[in-house]
């Protein structure tokens, strides 16, 4: 990392694993933070943070953010670019501003999105983060995809936890592809899909009536001893997978050679290989592109 000011830009900073990540990276001395958020009395309680408007289900908002990012670095370089937002439903009745299945555009679609238009303005050497979940495999979790479907996932998914699942492979094709790119290699960016794991206490189970979200926090014992036998089930933190967040970020963490997947298991880093999907270069080439076609990007 430079010995400049470093830059951060970041979603999903507000709640849980993004929010110790911010904190992690923010209290390194020379680092400016300019982050998106959908909610202004966040806006008004970070202090030191710079602020801009996001609502992620809209790529208008994701467009005009990027622009906004773009006008205020004013030709200087973001350092890191961390891409954590998500959002899961108990149903996939809700749509996005253009009609898209909800959690497969806030966490799909729009971040595809942002890493494009702000691709351009990472630095050499830079970091592009984006916070994937093992559930996009489906030997961990049967509703993840076996095949690509894009259109499919945006119109029409299955199951509330299946559009979820689609929505992580999504970010993780996404990071394959952006690491593969001649303009990422070129400039020497690390890409990383980063699955901090099953993570209690975040606001990601807001959906889930309250009385399930207090069990599953109460249980973390439980779940800690039956990943003795489901490693998937081992419970992190928010502290503790947010500060990983903030070490892959920041360059203390890097992945071998060659990995793009960083994933917490059992709650130690390691970098095992995705799904049989998330390794395919036919799929990344067809989520890349379909992705192009439904936020109005070229290929
Ligand atoms: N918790 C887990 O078990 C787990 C496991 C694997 C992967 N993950 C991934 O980890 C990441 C962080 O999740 P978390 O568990 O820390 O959940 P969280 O506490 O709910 O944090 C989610 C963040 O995303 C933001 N966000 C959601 N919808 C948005 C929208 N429409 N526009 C802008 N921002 C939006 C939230 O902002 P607000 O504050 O405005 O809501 C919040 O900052 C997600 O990508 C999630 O898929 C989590």
């Amino acid at each position: 990392m430079p010995d400049r000011t470093r830059t951060l830009v970041m979603t999903g900073a507000t709640s849980g694993i993004g929010a110790h990540a911010l904190a992690r990276l923010t209290a390194r001395p020379g680092t400016r933070a300019i982050i998106g958020a959908r909610s202004t009395s966040i806006r008004r309680a970070l202090g030191g943070v710079e602020v801009l408007p996001l609502d992620l289900s809209s790529l208008a908002e994701v467009r005009a953010f990027g622009a906004a990012v773009l006008d205020r670095m004013d030709g200087t370089p973001v350092d890191m670019l961390v891409l954590n937002a998500g959002t899961q439903f108990m149903s996939t009745a809700a749509r996005s501003a253009d009609g898209f299945e909800l959690a497969f555009a806030v966490n799909h679609l729009a971040h595809y999105l942002l890493a494009r238009l702000l691709l351009p303005a990472v630095a050499q050497s830079g970091r592009i983060v984006l916070t994937t979940s093992d559930t996009h495999d489906p030997k961990i979790f049967r509703s993840a995809p076996i095949q690509v479907a894009v259109r499919d996932w945006a119109h029409a998914p299955g199951s509330p936890s299946g559009a979820y699942a689609a929505s992580k492979l999504g970010n993780l094709l996404t990071a394959e592809a952006i690491a593969a790119l001649r303009e990422t290699t070129g400039r020497r960016i690390t890409t990383i899909a980063y699955n901090p794991g099953l993570t209690g206490g975040t606001g990601l189970s807001r959906a889930f009536p309250g009385p399930l979200r207090q069990a599953m926090r109460a249980l973390r014992p439980v779940f800690i001893l039956l990943s003795r036998l489901r490693p998937e089930l081992y419970m992190n933190t928010p502290e503790h997978a947010g500060d990983v967040l903030a070490q892959l970020a920041d360059g203390t963490l890097t992945p071998p050679a060659g990995h793009v997947y960083a994933s917490l298991v059992r709650g130690k880093l390691a970098y095992p290989d995705p799904s049989a999907l998330g390794r395919d270069p036919a799929a990344r080439e067809e989520v890349w592109r379909d992705s192009a076609a439904l936020t109005g990007l070229p290929v």
